[in-house]
């Protein structure tokens, strides 16, 4: 790593270990956070990105029971599917780790015991949703009823997933089993509390202090830091998770939102001991120049921006293990479908249990992930919630991906390959144009990198196009096809100039076409590197076999895939 580089410590969300992904993840917490790193990596920064399953709690038992397994049985199935997904799509994970590991387990209850040390826990007799019928208490998402804030009907045991608010199952209003549908009844049980009061002003003042993070994130948690805050629990009555090291809680584990932030803290260890320097995870969460950088979807932001710098403050007051706070926590929005529906498109709620979802391990049955990262990485939610449609990403593909920036990569070694012998090599002085070009280059590559690190992928993607298009309009100007014949020389520094653009677009694309880049490389010989970084201008190129490196998306494609969702609408 050279003497400048920042050093990050990159996340995405822990995806419970309970079913396929979907693109609303996607687009989320991985996508973004993968375009993000790749791009750091690039410029030569020191990051790490970590990820793993989220294996405990609810979500987890609530599967296993409806699927008559053992919880671990689930996880087991479920960590590899999603390892293999992400690896399919080229998510780079550094390390992808699970909350299951012993190893997480001892951190958990380390955790535990700094917070206890610190005065920030305490026990109490509360109230806790049981049902009758099942002869045990319902924890979480055993529960459902009406979001006492929002009116949503199907909110869930500790969460809303409409409005997003965080408050205790005895809090709904018609609360009832999720299990049987028959009515939950409130019931005297012993927990662990954690004093989240007290660190009120500590978080106010850390938050109110982060002038980069998205306005979103920062005034929705700043609401709620001024609306009160309250002693949670953070244990459950439930048999799966990591034990609560406490006599009289043998019978219980810890609260699924206790552990599942720790995990990355986990898998960052997990990482180090990989590589052979098992003390290097404290590099990236004890020292306070690191950017701690966490990529979730919105409704993830409570336990992010929230509770996780109360547990790290908390865990690091004895100065034993000190913890540097997150540095950002980019939350995204949500992502919509849309559907045919008798011959009309509508945009509708996904919903995994009706399969009214796109799965990505399907999706990359059907086509490269490439395209589909391009097309999700041109649509995430960055502003606001968006829709995925199937007819927009052909739309996408074919006239930007293809029209655009593969049309410029094909002329431009298509005709060096014909016409130059493959080579473009560097002449004594550029033209006017030339010269011109790189300058309108340099600019829209700190406008790209400007957007790339606040991290907004999308925006970046938007300049990168912008790049597309002012190159395309340069091979047009200088019209090789015509100089070819009466004007050699100046053909030469035409295709001269298109080849240190194309290096430059091939390093813009990266991120997001990772594949695409890695197979130009194999027939285009030559730095792929940003104008503003070329110290000098390179000696030259050679170009040997080039392939088009995109397919286009046929209707046929389309149409199969749209009548897959039409039909789980019509059931
Ligand atoms: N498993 C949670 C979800 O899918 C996300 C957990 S993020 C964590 O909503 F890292 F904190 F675990
Ligand atoms: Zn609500």
């Amino acid at each position: 790593m050279d003497q400048n580089s920042e050093r990050y410590l990159v996340s995405s969300a822990l995806p419970y270990a309970n079913g396929p992904l979907h693109v609303g993840q996607i687009v989320g917490a991985y996508l973004p956070a993968d375009a993000f790193v790749r791009y750091l990596r690039m410029r030569g920064e020191d990051v790490v990105y970590v990820c793993g399953t989220d294996e405990h709690g609810v979500p987890i038992t609530l599967t296993a029971e409806r699927e008559g397994k053992d919880p671990k049985e689930v996880v087991d199935y479920w960590w590899s599917h999603m390892k293999e997904t992400f690896e399919r799509f080229g998510i780079s994970f550094d390390n992808f780790s699970r909350t299951s590991t012993p190893l997480h387990a001892k951190n958990t209850q380390l955790f535990y015991r700094k917070l206890k040390e610190c005065g920030y826990i305490s026990e109490a007799e509360s109230k806790q949703m049981y049902s009758p019928t099942e002869g045990r208490f319902l924890p979480d998402r055993y529960v459902e009823g009406t979001c006492p804030v929002c009116g949503y009907k199907e909110a869930r045991g500790d969460q809303c997933d409409n409005c997003g608010s965080w408050y205790e199952a005895y809090e709904l209003i018609e609360p009832h089993s999720k299990v049987t549908g028959g009515p939950a009844e409130v019931r005297e049980t012993t927990h662990l509390y954690l004093d989240l009061p007290k660190f009120s002003d500590r978080l106010r003042a850390y938050v109110a202090g982060q002038e980069h993070w998205r306005t979103s994130v920062k005034n929705f948690i700043l609401g709620i830091i001024d609306g009160g805050l309250e002693k949670r629990p953070i244990t459950r009555d439930i048999q799966w998770g990591v034990p609560v090291p406490e006599p009289g809680f043998e019978d219980k584990r810890f609260y699924v939102w206790f552990d599942a932030c720790i995990g990355y803290i986990s898998s960052t260890m997990e990482w180090a001991e990989n590589v052979g320097e098992p003390d290097r995870w404290r590099e990236y969460w004890q020292e306070p120049e690191t950017r701690l950088i966490h990529f979730i979807g919105k409704d993830n932001t409570v336990f992010h921006a929230l509770v996780w710098p109360a547990l790290l403050m908390g865990t690091g007051e004895d100065g034993e293990e000190p913890y540097a706070l997150p540095y950002d926590v980019p939350a995204n929005e949500f992502m919509n479908l849309e559907v045919v529906v008798d011959g009309e498109r509508r945009a509708m709620q996904m919903s995994t249990s009706r399969n009214l979802a796109v799965w990505l391990h399907e999706a990359l049955d059907r086509f490269p992930a490439d395209p589909l990262r391009f097309y999700l990485a041109s649509n995430l939610p960055e502003t606001g919630d968006v829709v995925f449609s199937w007819r927009e990403f052909q739309g996408r593909v074919n006239s930007d991906l293809i029209g655009n920036l593969g049309n410029y990569i094909n002329r431009v070694l298509s005709f060096t390959e014909k016409y130059a012998d493959g080579q473009a090599s560097r002449p004594e002085e550029l033209p006017e144009s030339g010269l011109a070009v790189l300058e309108d280059f340099k600019e829209l590559e700190r406008r790209y990198e400007e957007r790339m690190l606040a991290p907004k992928p999308r925006e970046a993607l938007g300049e990168l196009l912008a790049m597309g298009r002012r190159a395309n309009r340069f091979f047009d100007a200088s019209a090789p096809w015509k100089t070819r014949k009466e004007d050699p020389e100046r053909t030469r520094l035409t295709l001269y100039v298109c080849s240190v653009l194309l290096g430059s677009l091939a390093y813009h694309a990266a991120p997001y076409v990772p594949e695409a880049v890695e197979r130009l490389q194999g027939f285009f010989t030559g730095p792929i590197l940003r104008v503003s970084d070329l110290e000098k201008l390179p000696e030259g190129y050679r170009v040997t076999g080039a392939k088009p490196l995109f397919q286009r998306i046929e209707d046929e494609e389309v149409a199969a895939v749209e009548e897959q969702l039409s039909r789980a609408v019509r059931g």
